[in-house]
This record gives C-alpha cells, sequence and structure tokens, in this order.
C-alpha cells in the first residue's frame, strides 16, 4: 500500500437545527500530498472536528467532494483512521476487543489481528490491560485504548482530532512519539 494523497474540494456542510441552518463548514478546499502532515487549527466550534468526520467517511458532505487516493469517500475505511477527543470506547467490550474493532472489516488472519491487538496495547502503554473493561481505566488510559484502535488498522490516512488533549504531559509525549513511530502513512 503506497501513500495517497486527499482532496477536500469546496466542501459545505449545514445541520439543520429546528428552524434553522447552521453552516459548520462553508465552501471548504484543501489538498494533503502524499506523507503530508497537516494541523487544523482553530477556536472551538470552527468545524474542526466536522471537517474530521467527513474525512474519515463518519459524515456526509452538503455540497462539495471529498477524495482519497482519487475514490470519493462515501463510507469509512480501514485506509482512515480516526482518533476521537474522547475514548469512546464501548462499555460491554474489553479492552482489546475495542482495540480490534479498528479491524472489523480486516481480512487478515485471526491470528495476525490478535498479534496486531497485541502490539498496539503495548504501544500506548496498555500491554496487560486487553482483558479489562472501560471502567476499570484511568481516563487517560481510556484515551490511549482508543489511540491504539485508530492505529491498529495501520491506516494510510490518520485524522487525529485532539485525541492527546486529555493525556497528562509525560504519557503526551509518549504516544506522540509512538504515533510516529506506528507508522500513520499520511497526515
Ligand atoms: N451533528 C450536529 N448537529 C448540529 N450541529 C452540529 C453537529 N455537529 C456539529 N455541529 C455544529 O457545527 C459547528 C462546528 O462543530 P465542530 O466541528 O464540533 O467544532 P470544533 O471541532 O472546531 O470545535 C458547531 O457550531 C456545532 O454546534
Ligand atoms: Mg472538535
Amino acid at each position: 500500500m503506497t501513500l495517497s494523497h486527499l482532496q477536500v474540494d469546496h466542501v459545505t456542510r449545514n445541520f439543520k437545527i429546528e428552524a434553522d441552518t447552521l453552516t459548520a463548514l462553508d465552501d471548504v478546499s484543501l489538498d494533503v500530498a502524499k506523507g503530508e502532515f497537516v494541523t487544523i487549527v482553530g477556536a472551538s466550534g470552527c468545524g474542526k472536528s466536522t471537517l474530521l468526520r467527513l474525512l474519515a467517511g463518519l459524515d456526509v458532505a452538503s455540497s462539495g467532494t471529498i477524495r482519497h487516493a482519487g475514490d470519493t469517500v462515501a463510507q469509512p475505511s480501514l485506509e482512515r483512521g480516526i482518533v476521537f477527543q474522547e475514548p469512546r470506547l464501548f462499555p460491554w467490550l474489553t479492552v482489546e476487543q475495542n482495540v480490534a474493532l479498528g479491524l472489523l472489516n480486516s481480512r487478515l488472519p485471526k491470528a495476525r489481528k490478535t498479534e496486531l491487538v497485541r502490539e498496539h496495547l503495548e504501544l500506548v502503554g496498555l500491554g496487560g490491560f486487553g482483558g479489562v473493561y472501560p471502567h476499570q481505566l484511568s481516563g487517560g488510559m481510556a484515551q490511549r485504548a482508543g489511540i491504539a484502535r485508530g492505529l491498529v488498522s495501520r491506516p494510510n490516512v490518520l485524522l487525529l482530532d485532539e485525541p492527546f488533549g486529555a493525556l497528562d504531559a509525560i504519557t503526551k509525549a509518549d504516544c506522540r512519539t509512538n504515533c510516529r513511530k506506528s507508522g500513520p502513512r499520511s497526515m
């Protein structure tokens, strides 16, 4: 799998709130080249998360197009990982099962999936916590499980929605280093 680029082409996203329309993104265009690392900066509520959800294929633009490697983004893909601002773990699944969700649609053999989940739990410092449930983790540990879930498919594009905000300074620095090593291969 080679790196591929991402194209946001005149994207607008309107939300209907009762009788009103809220324009969260208004005619946004940008290109992210292969291997490029892009940071989106803006005040709370300016549309950063909305754009990331569209890039991940979790939401649909009101108008405009998003393309990844030339293909229109219409649904989530193993090739676009996303890590949210909060852990968003399923409480009834163990940490291991939550991370394995990142490989749910992968065709890899089961043994390889298990190995990848273990590797990524180690990567975020959660080796040994695979069998526990989210409520048994601290907030920072739960967030790291969410990070492992976003990385486990080794996606072509990694979308990070301020995922390190809830971590302490030391863990944050470790996670930044490990995320780089773990090879999100673009953005
Ligand atoms: N599902 C939704 N329904 C209605 N409004 C939404 C929805 N998602 C986001 N918004 C609105 O879109 C704007 C941008 O939100 P968001 O992308 O979360 O901002 P940011 O991540 O930059 O803080 C906000 O005004 C927010 O209220
Ligand atoms: Mg946000």
